[in-house]
């Protein structure tokens, strides 16, 4: 049983594989929605609290101990537990906004298509550490994995995730195209590789068309 209180605010989310220009988008969001009048926070996974911010350190922190697949996943799970605790469900509550740099999604890309871990199992997770609560919108930000890649590279050194092989982040790209096919009223696709006015319109359209914004 939840003790959660009813959830009156919206909750966003912004997924895409590295190097989409995400941070660009989000800052282009916020700006979007506050200007509306409508109170919100910017928060991020894995992290958005103190505590999530330090398992986000022992996800992303290369090392010479190779991370379990199943360790990768209890910990984004571990992170946003605390995160929907501390930050999220609290802030929907009171009918604060929320918009989120990645959330479940990001774990069946990540971890499901990208490493292979059971969908089944995630699934599992998901309901146990969300107890219902989802994104009412998604934009995936989609371009070719090359481009993000550069960029990525480009904005200096690699994290453990963006170590992967290029192989990883098509397996990543192609697991956002499926969890969209599952639900696609929730989410709402971007082709953010195009230049920035064009991404930023197409962005704009989104929250109007789903938002009324
Ligand atoms: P970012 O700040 O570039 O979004 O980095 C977060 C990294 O963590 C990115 O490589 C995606 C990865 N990640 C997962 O693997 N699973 C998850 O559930 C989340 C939220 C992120």
């Amino acid at each position: 049983m939840s003790n959660r209180q009813p959830v009156k605010g919206r909750f966003i989310s912004i997924e895409g594989t590295e190097g989409v220009g995400k941070s660009t988008n989000i800052a282009f969001v916020k700006k979007r929605i506050e200007a509306a009048g409508i109170e919100l926070i910017l928060t991020r996974e894995p992290g958005g609290t103190a505590l999530a911010e330090q398992i986000r350190e022992l996800i992303l922190s290369p090392r010479e101990e190779q991370m379990a697949v199943d360790t990768e996943l209890l910990l984004v799970f571990a992170a946003r537990a605390q995160h929907i605790n501390r930050v999220i469900a609290p802030a929907l509550a009171k009918g604060i906004w929320v918009l989120s740099d990645r959330f479940t999604d990001a774990t069946y890309a990540y971890q499901g298509y990208g490493r292979g871990i059971d969908l089944e199992r995630i699934s599992q997770l998901e309901d146990f550490v969300q107890q219902g609560l989802r994104p009412d919108l998604t934009i995936l930000l989609d371009a070719p994995v090359a481009i993000g890649l550069a960029r990525a590279s480009a904005r200096g050194e690699l994290d453990r995730i963006e170590q992967e092989k290029h192989s990883f982040f098509e397996k990543v790209r192609a697991g956002y195209q499926q969890q969209m096919k599952k639900e696609p009223q929730r989410f709402a696709q971007v082709d953010a590789s195009q230049n920035l006015r064009d991404v930023e319109r197409q962005v704009a359209a989104i929250l109007t068309s789903k938002l009324g914004l």
